[in-house]
């Protein structure tokens, strides 16, 4: 089973995980299709993989359904991504994030130790965003206290201390990973990447967040998909692992930096804002934003011989690429929902 498989992470995982000539398995999408989830990401999978995948539309803070969908599919393992994930949406309304990433999370360990007798793996995914914020110096190491800071990061940590509890406590065999910034193809573009990308695109204003310093530590999503697997294969049941790209950035240098390239892949035609660094508007800070992230991932490195292989330089240029080769899927995500979040959110 994977949840929210309509997702970035969990389209990009799907993908990946039918690729691999070690994985002969079936896989069960359960995704209640939320404004992030897209069956446009997974286009043709169905059609091309009949007997090895297959989709069921369901929420996951629906206990007696994943009860049902436990037991109709003999789950075995599940590998967790469905989530409310956008943190600006968490600041807004925070509601959803408490049931979706708290109680849906419980649901399916409910449901997972009801099977307890055949089941092999709950896999967690989670965030860097649980240990709070970094000063200067120092990375997240897996023994780093929790400290969120936002409701989602709070939903989170919440999850990953009863992911925790199931495996001490009744001995589901779990795993838990918790990993720092995503980007790639699929990425919903409210978050920091595609936003800045299309707007560009389109010539509109590239909103950065108080004065553009704040620092992410950035993995591209095949590099993360390659790691949750490595973890699924070989990771020692009850533990948690750290992933990251080494890759730490400031937002104002990404902004600029995907600015560059869409001049040279894409350069404006005329006159007005034909570099679009112009466009850079400094807005209002976000509440509660964490300053800087960085991960030691010393300990998958060392014990599964994961390291990420994608630079952040080919990363970015393939992730801007795929966005301008995707115009219709981009026409499709950017609905009325899209438009009604960005003229609340940023009032340009
Ligand atoms: P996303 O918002 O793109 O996708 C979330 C998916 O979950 C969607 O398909 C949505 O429909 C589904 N979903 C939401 N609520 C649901 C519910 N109640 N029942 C069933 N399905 C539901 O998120 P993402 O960026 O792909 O993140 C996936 C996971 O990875 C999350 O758990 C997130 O916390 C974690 N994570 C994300 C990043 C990142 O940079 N994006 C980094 C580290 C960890
Ligand atoms: O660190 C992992 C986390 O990364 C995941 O757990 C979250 O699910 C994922 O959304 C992401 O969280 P961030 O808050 O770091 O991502 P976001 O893309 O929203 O923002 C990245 C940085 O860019 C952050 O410092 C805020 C800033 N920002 C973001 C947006 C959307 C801007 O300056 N302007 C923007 O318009």
């Amino acid at each position: 089973m994977v949840t929210g498989g309509c997702g970035f992470i969990g389209s990009n995982f799907i993908q990946y995980l039918l690729r691999q000539g070690d994985f002969t398995g079936r896989i069960i999408n359960v995704d209640k299709l939320t404004y992030a989830g897209n069956p446009d990401n997974l286009d043709g999978i169905e059609k091309n993989n009949p007997d090895r995948y297959l989709f069921e539309k369901a929420d996951i803070c629906d206990l007696g359904l994943m009860e049902d969908i436990f037991s109709r599919y003999a789950i075995d393992a599940t590998c967790h991504f469905a989530a409310e994930s956008h943190v600006d949406r968490s600041i807004k309304d925070p509601g959803a994030f408490i049931y979706t990433n708290i109680v849906g999370t419980f649901n399916l360990l409910e449901a997972a130790r009801s099977h307890a007798g055949d089941f092999i793996l709950f896999h967690h995914i989670s965030t860097d965003e649980v240990y709070g914020s970094l000063g200067k110096e120092g990375l997240f190491k897996e023994t780093t206290p929790y400290q969120p800071n936002s409701p989602y990061s709070a939903a989170k940590a919440s999850s990953d201390h009863l992911v925790r509890a199931y495996n001490k406590t009744y001995g589901l065999p779990v795993t838990v990973s918790n990993c720092s910034n995503n980007y790639g193809p699929y990425q919903f573009p409210e978050k920091l990447i595609p936003l800045i990308t299309l707007n560009a695109k389109e010539g509109e204003k590239l909103p950065v967040y108080g004065d553009g310093r704040n620092v992410r530590d950035w993995l591209y999503v095949e590099d993360h998909c390659n790691a949750i697997w490595t973890i699924m294969k070989s990771g020692r049941r009850g533990e948690t692992y750290n992933i990251g790209g080494n890759m730490e950035m400031e937002n104002i240098v990404i902004v600029e930096m995907i600015c560059d390239i869409l001049d040279e892949l894409s350069p404006v035609s005329s006159g007005k804002n034909d570099h679009r660094r112009n466009l850079i508007t400094f807005v209002k800070d976000r509440p509660g934003h964490d300053r800087r992230y960085a991960i030691d991932f010393t300990k998958l490195q060392s014990e599964l011989n994961w390291s990420p292989q994608e630079s952040f330089e080919s990363g970015i240029r393939k992730t801007i690429s795929w966005y301008l080769e995707n115009s219709e899927w981009v026409r499709r995500v950017r609905n009325n929902e899209y438009q009604s979040w960005m003229s609340e959110q940023y009032k340009l």
